[in-house]
């Protein structure tokens, strides 16, 4: 676990940036390509904006990265809420990914869990999975919210106990809209985990996940074996560690 404390928001995403764009080179270089699941929320935008500027053209071969999503509310992609929106803003049409490397989820089916299995298939077709294998991600960012959860699995939600699908449909969503999100075994396959966390509403959740380690939130149970796991925080988000 690598933890790494920044002076503001602003660094911190710049710094996630660069990480970012550290690792798609690495794979590229020795893979061709990379393959890197982004979550929603407000945290993660202006790491969106970096890695969509012109700084970023040059490190970020967009021709040889792929893009899924961690998880994404059950609205419309044109929505004000919608996690897709938010990148295509921020980094798709900035970037000019092309289109056949983005991997959005399905939000136009016709309910919660089509739009889910939907998604799992299209993984499973991506990463050419026999039965039972699950995706095996190059890069995942997160975020945490105030109450310990991460990508769409909510403290005290069973889906957070699902050990065999990909993408699970969240009901019961504590915000406006139901939710598809990238279950915990996926998230804990990955090679790399970046958390960004940032701000003092953060303080207490960072310490209960990262000193207490209490196993009864999601983003506790975010440890992927033997595997990269990066904290980009703010001092504000760090100030409750010791
Ligand atoms: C989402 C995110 C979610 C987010 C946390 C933190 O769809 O909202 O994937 O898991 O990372 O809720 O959200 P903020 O960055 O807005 O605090």
């Amino acid at each position: 676990m690598k933890i790494r404390i920044f002076q503001d928001s602003e660094t911190a995403s710049s710094k996630a940036a660069d990480l970012i764009a550290r690792l798609s080179q690495r794979y590229t270089r020795r893979k061709g390509i990379f393959v890197l699941a982004l979550s929603g929320g407000a945290t993660p935008r202006k790491l969106y904006e970096y890695l969509g500027s012109g700084r970023y053209h040059n490190l970020c071969d967009w021709d040889a990265i792929h893009i899924f999503q961690v998880d994404e509310r059950f609205v419309p992609s044109t929505h004000r809420d919608s996690n897709f929106r938010l990148l295509r803003k921020t980094l798709f049409l900035p970037a000019s990914i092309p289109e056949t490397n983005i991997h959005p989820v399905p939000t136009e089916a016709a309910s919660l869990s089509e739009a889910a299995s939907r998604y799992e298939k299209a993984m499973e077709k991506f990463f050419r999975l026999p039965s039972g294998k699950l995706p095996a991600f190059h890069c995942i960012l997160l975020g945490i919210g105030e109450d310990g959860h991460t990508a769409s699995l909510f403290p005290g939600d069973p889906v957070f106990e699902e050990q065999k699908r990909f993408a699970l449909p969240v009901e019961n969503a504590y915000h406006p809209h139901p939710r598809i999100t990238l279950s915990l075994p996926v998230l804990n396959h990955s090679e790399n985990i970046i958390f960004l966390v940032s701000g003092k509403k953060k303080a207490s959740v960072v310490r209960k996940v990262l000193r207490e380690e209490d196993p009864s939130l999601p983003a506790s149970l975010v440890r992927p074996a033997h595997r990269n796991l990066f904290f980009y925080l703010d001092r504000d988000a760090a100030s409750l560690l010791s």
